[in-house]
């Protein structure tokens, strides 16, 4: 399948995949508070494009379909009742003024509720500084509520009945020393109030221990904390002084041999569409629609007031709203092109965070190499890659999420972590049946200051990939190392192969990845072949971290099936949008994955959709306090039979410039280099490069 190349400018409607403009926002906006049961205290939890079916795009863009209706999804919740719902505006045409609310569903509450909105993070201090209980166990713990910081957190799910039904979160307290005294250095402990955000009550005090709150401070932007500044660091400079390699056209982005569009989603934040690979002059679909659909940082410690700590950062709060505008600089270094991400506030207005995501160009060193021993022949080219990322602020934590397309096909997801670990007093709260005595080694939590813990947890990051690799006839194949055993045909032992498994249908699409195998998931096209009559494909290169650590009984497991292993498949459904389902605050679990694999569709030569889990367990280190220098997470998408050969062998030998140089003097290499070596590595279609090498 070739995509019809179309340019978004002359188009008079919007792209279909379009992100949601200003005025669109405020279209919505409009339909929204003028129809029936809009009232003063209803809230916009959620506002985006609502995605036309994948074959309705994909017909008009072939020229046999019309163009889709543009239509957005918008979550409302009314503070005052609480009561929720779920609609699909029609945008009319794309007519202001046309549209019309076409549906809407009503939340009961029993399988989850609407995201956790500003609004209510907001009344929390009021609702639990009222409480005489709350500010009796601050003062039993030296402090007051003038000295502290509540943080609202997601509650999950353990079947209280006062919090059937009802929108809970749960509080914890930090001190807060002065203005500028970062409160995560100094937990109060062994207390944690629910809070049921739409009565503004506390519905239970959990006050378990007496904890001293840690004293040290925290401030890693405070100069005195800092030291004296190294002042060895010479300035690095990123030049291009043809400017970048790149082309953009609205949000569609041409670099090298590669097509995509940049989207943004008030959930998921960036959202990468329809990445193609022009390849002999014929444009070739990859990913239809790539997305960290949700992430999970699940808590290891069993105290009585850390149990439930299990975030969903994009399901519960939205954390694409959290995306850092980086006009201020530092974040991307380069020739950077910014685009704004829109959204729309909880009052339905649009608002623009602007330079919401970063792309630039990088040199990633060498693409390929090599000095032949018979021909003479010095080769050498050099990698470079698109970044497209964002970084995103949820509480403590910082998330970057950078996707790469290298010049070989290759497409890597890397989510960075950094930011501020989430603290406890330590020693902690011994959990039950746990031996546990002051000094001695608490066993879910690291000590990273004096008296001041931070609790074992993960990060676990769902990719959705929406593969369209060659088209939408897909399947994948399991694929691993097998030792054979010696015997006739392997006398001597050193036999091994390479296993190949059809992944038949969703039921069975849960795998998990095995580094000792090489265990890896190829998504091949059952239809089309390469030069050699085997299916095209591309290969999903996993780190083989663990999945969720809690135990498969435990509530957060049932919530999370998608994070229990590192892959599942289903067949494309527009309805299958988030791993851990649409509605995950307080979710009690079934949703989502184990929803979507129920009906265990086929997934061999279907339309299909890979949900992988990455990400790290964080047992924290000294060293990632008071503020944590960036960890990673990443998983690889490698051609593999896409392409008839190396993909790259037409890429240009890098000009002999002053990267080739040493000491940073250019004529240094004319010294070594003499001009007939240099104009032989010419001649051999090589760089200078290498015949400086070659002398060096
Ligand atoms: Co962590």
């Amino acid at each position: 399948m070739t995509l019809t190349d179309v340019s978004v400018s002359t188009l008079a409607a919007p792209h279909p995949l379009g992100s949601l403009s200003t005025a669109e926002f405020t279209a919505i906006r409009d339909i929204v508070i003028n129809a029936d049961g809009f009232t003063d205290t209803t809230r916009f939890a959620y506002v985006g494009l609502a995605e036309p079916h994948k074959r309705e795009v994909l017909a008009w863009q072939a020229g046999t379909g019309p163009l889709p209706d543009r239509k957005a999804r918008v979550m409302l919740l009314d503070m005052a009742t609480g009561r929720s719902t779920d609609n699909i505006v029609s945008l009319g045409g794309g007519a202001v003024g046309g549209g019309v609310i076409e549906s809407t569903h009503v939340l009961d509450g029993s399988a989850g509720q609407l995201p956790i909105l500003d609004t209510e993070f907001e009344a929390i201090a009021g609702i639990v500084n009222a409480d005489p209980r709350w500010v009796a166990a601050l003062a039993e713990r030296g402090t007051t509520i003038d000295e502290v910081v509540v943080v609202p957190l997601s509650a999950g799910y353990y079947d209280l009945p006062e919090e059937i039904g009802r929108r809970i979160v749960r509080v914890l307290a930090f001190r807060q020393d002065y203005p500028t005294d970062h409160p995560w250095a100094h937990p109060v402990d062994g207390l944690c109030a629910y809070v049921d955000t739409a009565a503004g009550t506390i519905t239970r005090l959990i006050d378990a221990a007496t904890v001293a709150i840690p004293a040290e401070g925290g401030n890693f932007n405070d100069p005195a904390v800092q030291g004296e500044p190294l002042t060895t660091l010479k300035p690095i400079v990123i030049s291009q002084p043809e400017g970048p390699s790149f082309a953009v056209d609205g949000e569609w982005v041409t670099w090298a041999n590669w097509k995509f569009q940049v989207g943004f989603d008030t959930r998921e934040g960036l959202v990468l569409r329809q990445l193609s690979f022009t390849d002999a002059g014929e444009e070739r679909p990859i990913i239809y629609r790539a997305s960290i659909n949700e992430m999970l940082v699940p808590y290891g410690d069993p105290s009585p007031v850390r149990f439930w700590q299990n975030y969903f950062d994009t399901g519960e709060y939205l954390f694409g709203r959290y995306t850092n505008s980086l006009a201020l600089g530092c974040d991307c270094v380069g020739e950077i092109r910014y685009f704004d991400a829109v959204l729309a506030d909880e009052l339905g207005n649009p608002f623009t965070i602007p330079n919401g995501i970063c792309m630039h160009e990088e040199d990633v060193g060498t693409l390929w190499k090599h000095s032949d021993l018979f021909t003479g022949a010095h080769e050498v080219r050099r990698q470079r890659r698109l970044v497209i990322s964002f970084f995103t602020t949820v509480g403590n934590y910082d998330y970057g999420f950078y996707w790469y397309l290298s010049l070989d096909g290759t497409i890597e997801c890397e989510a960075k972590l950094t930011g501020v670990l989430f603290t406890s007093a330590y020693p902690g709260i011994a959990a039950p049946g746990a031996t546990h005595d002051a000094g001695a080694d608490y066993p879910y939590a690291s000590e990273v200051a004096p008296g001041l813990g931070a609790p074992y947890h993960q990060h676990l990051f769902s990719a959705r990939l929406d593969m369209t690799v060659d088209g939408t006839a897909n399947a994948v194949d399991e694929i691993e190392a097998v030792r054979l055993p010696m015997g006739p045909g392997n006398e001597h032992g050193n036999a091994f192969t390479m296993k190949s498994t059809r992944l038949a249908s969703e039921a069975a699409s849960g795998r998990l990845a095995d580094a000792s195998v090489a265990r890896s998931w190829h998504i091949v096209n059952t239809e089309k072949t390469n030069r050699m009559g085997r299916p095209t494909g591309y290969a999903l290169l996993p780190e083989a971290n663990p999945t969720l650590m809690a135990d498969p009984q435990s509530s957060i497991a049932k919530r999370a099936e998608f994070a229990t292993k590192h892959l599942f498949v289903t067949q494309y459904d527009p309805s299958e949008k988030y791993a851990a389902g649409d509605f995950v605050h307080q979710n009690p679990g079934g949703d989502g994955i184990t929803k979507y694999i129920a009906d265990d569709a086929s997934i061999d030569g279907e339309d299909i959709v890979l949900w992988h889990t990455f990400g790290p367990t964080h047992f924290p280190r000294v060293e990632d306090w008071p503020v944590m220098p960036v960890d990673y997470a990443k998983f690889t998408l490698k051609p593999y039979g896409f392409f008839g050969a190396n993909p790259t062998l037409n890429v240009p030998a890098s000009e002999p410039v002053a990267h080739c140089s040493h000491g940073g003097e250019p004529e240094v290499h004319a010294a070594h280099a003499s001009p007939a070596a240099a104009s032989a590595a010419s001649a051999a279609g090589g760089s200078a490069c290498a015949g400086h090498a070659d002398h060096a």
